[in-house]
């Protein structure tokens, strides 16, 4: 991909630079006990059969894909090229993947194709107008009555300074409250299931998961 087109969503500097190679990306996630978290989150939400149909907006080195069952067609979408040579390397006929940023060309095939999306870790590194781009997108995608499932760092009532402080550290620029997410998922979905979870992790920590309907 022309890295020129790229549009920077995250810090890439300092610590959070290492971040962006595989296998550090996922030893953060291991020790702060993270991985354990989607393993959990995973199997609630994409307990699917086999023939059905994903589609990995963000996928990162491909966490979801190596927690699905077998027999589903998956497609990963990432910006970084690292990870997408991680998983052509790694993965090599489980999946398809692409280094491109969803949204900036629509793909026909794809319309009323997916059973499921996923966009884990997203939104909360976007402005307003990539997470339009975002959430329209992955509607048109989505096979009536499928759905899309986000998960961001976010900002709450009652949340304790820690968390709050740890949350403003993360690499995504965007973070917002439980408010913000619900007003973006408003527009394109008229029906939104929300989920705050506040200890899943080793340090205190914060994410809101939705899951939008078409
Ligand atoms: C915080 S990471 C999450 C990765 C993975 N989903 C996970 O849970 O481990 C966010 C990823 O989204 C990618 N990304 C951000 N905006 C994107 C877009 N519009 N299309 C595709 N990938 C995007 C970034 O390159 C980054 O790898």
């Amino acid at each position: 991909m022309d890295t020129e087109k790229k549009t920077v969503t995250h810090i890439q500097k300092g610590v959070r630079k290492i971040l962006e190679i595989p296998g550090v990306y996922d030893l953060f996630h291991t020790l702060t006990g993270g991985n354990k978290q989607r393993e959990r989150h995973f199997k609630q939400y994409f307990d699917l059969k086999a023939g059905s149909s994903v589609l990995d907006i963000g996928c990162g080195t491909g966490v979801l894909l190596k927690n699905l069952p077998d027999g589903v067609e998956y497609h990963g979408c990432d910006l970084e090229e690292n990870y997408i040579e991680h998983l052509n390397e790694k993965f090599k006929g489980k999946g398809i993947f692409y280094c491109e940023r969803v949204g900036e060309v629509i793909r026909e095939e794809w319309k009323g194709y997916f059973d499921v999306i996923n966009a884990h870790g997203l939104l909360h590194h976007l402005s307003d107008e990539d997470c339009d781009m975002l959430l329209e997108t992955a509607r048109l995608y989505l096979k009536d009555g499928g759905y899309l499932v986000t998960v961001d760092s976010v900002f709450h009532k009652g949340q304790s300074k820690m968390s709050k402080w740890l949350v403003s550290k993360d690499r995504g620029q965007n973070i917002r409250s439980t408010e913000g997410y619900d007003d973006l998922a408003k527009k394109y979905y008229n029906k939104t299931e929300t989920e705050l979870i506040t200890n899943h992790l080793r340090i205190p920590y914060s994410i809101y998961v939705m899951a939008m309907y078409k």
